[in-house]
């Protein structure tokens, strides 16, 4: 079944509409580093409220623990957002409190509010439904319906993504509709050649993706601290890399399934090896048999994908039809670990077909390097919950809204 989209909601002039966002950025200090997430919220905002709705919208931010926390408030956000729709955003000191109830009902038609961080209500998050089912309940209170967009969270089964969503009528925003429509493509008849790139630190964060998407891609890419433990699968000498020694065997299994099926595994051939986890440490590149003949001995630490790799990695992509990438291909927060994340990115913003960026550190990645959302086919806002689609798994806050898969 598909997903109920905001058209069945009717008309929504003059109805008070809860919208479930994601509003989780980083902030440094107060300040936010990075507002992608509040923007994407914006054409589902925008739209409800040239349509007339009273907009209240709902965020979590970071992992408060059921109770307020001046560190974890919204008010930044809802600033943010209000510098970013170049409108005024009410704001409300509580989740279902007096200051909420006052918000929600002191708006008009066409404005907005944001209340403050659902998880400084301990029902939020309870495991004990009839605890989430009292707070979504109190919620629901203050609207006449329910717009789910927050894509990040809806692998997590919680008041505001379930519970809300089941007792008031309630439809997917743009964003979750766009998230999964993309995503999808990645998993349902990609068009070909489909190549995963994957990095990041942990293989052990990325078995069920390669497992799930082992089978339908045609070149699988691995960079990363990850690629250590694959070189060690080959018998490769890593030095003081990163190295997950109890996913060897698991590892070995990808490599033997990708020969077998045909899926053409590219892991690389140089990495930058460097004296210490350090921004200024000496480095050189090195060819993966002789990462520990470097001047660093068997303490080098790979950091980066080499030159090489960085180069093949870039044709491969370059040349495939969709492309969906995750992880950093280094410690690209270090300049001199960059190079390789750097030169996935550029190649992604080449595919001619459909380029997706995961989620989380990815984000996080070509922003800081300098790239721009709109060079990408699509930016996804979901770290654990795009790799959850991924999966295969079957995602809470979609399913209550209709999406089966
Ligand atoms: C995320 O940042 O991945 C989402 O906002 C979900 O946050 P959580 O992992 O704290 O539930």
């Amino acid at each position: 079944m598909a997903l109920r989209t905001l058209d069945s909601l009717g008309s929504l002039a003059g109805k008070r509409v809860i919208v479930r966002v994601d509003f989780n950025v980083p902030l440094k200090e107060g300040v936010i580093t990075d507002d992608g997430r509040i923007r994407a919220a914006l054409p589902t905002l925008t739209h409800l409220l040239n349509a007339g709705a009273r907009v209240i919208a709902c965020s979590h931010l970071g992992r408060p623990d059921g109770a307020p926390d001046p560190k974890y408030s919204l008010a930044p956000v809802a600033q943010r957002l209000s510098e970013l729709l170049g409108a005024p955003v009410a704001f409300a000191a509580d989740t279902v409190g007096a200051e909420a109830q006052a918000a929600a009902s002191g708006l008009n038609d066409g404005e907005i509010a944001v209340i403050e961080n659902l998880r400084f209500n301990p029902g939020e998050t309870a495991k004990d439904e009839t605890e989430r089912r009292a707070f979504a309940q109190q919620l629901a209170a203050l609207g006449d319906a329910l717009v789910s967009d927050g894509f990040g969270v809806v692998h997590r089964k919680q008041a505001s993504v379930y519970d809300l969503a089941e007792i008031l009528p309630s439809a997917a925003g743009f964003l979750i509709e766009k998230e999964v429509d993309v995503l999808d493509r990645l998993t349902e008849n990609p068009a070909r050649p489909y190549a995963v790139v994957l990095g990041g630190s942990k293989v052990s964060d990325k078995l069920g993706v390669i497992e799930h998407l082992l089978p339908r891609a045609d070149k699988i890419l691995v960079g990363g601290g990850m690629l250590f433990t694959f070189l060690a699968a080959q018998g490769h000498a890593v030095g003081k890399s990163l190295l997950e020694a109890d996913q060897l065997d698991t590892v070995r299994g990808y490599i033997a399934q990708a020969a077998e099926r045909g899926v053409e595994l590219l892991l690389p051939t140089d990495v930058v090896v460097a004296a210490a986890f350090a921004a200024d440490a000496a480095h050189e590149v090195a060819a993966v048999d002789a990462i520990e003949v470097t001047p660093f001995g068997a303490d080098g630490i790979g950091l980066d994908i080499g030159p090489d790799t960085a180069a093949r990695f870039a044709d491969a992509i370059r040349s495939s039809t969709t492309v969906f990438w995750n992880g950093p291909m280094g410690v690209f927060e270090m300049s001199a670990f960059a190079a390789g994340t750097r030169a996935v990115a550029e190649a992604l913003t080449e595919v001619d077909g459909l380029s997706v960026v995961g989620g989380g550190d990815s984000a996080a990645a070509v922003r800081q390097l300098g790239f721009a959302d709109d060079q990408f086919g699509h930016i996804s806002t979901g770290g654990g919950a795009s790799l959850e689609f991924l999966e295969g798994k079957k995602l809470p806050g979609l399913e209550i809204l209709g999406w089966e898969n």
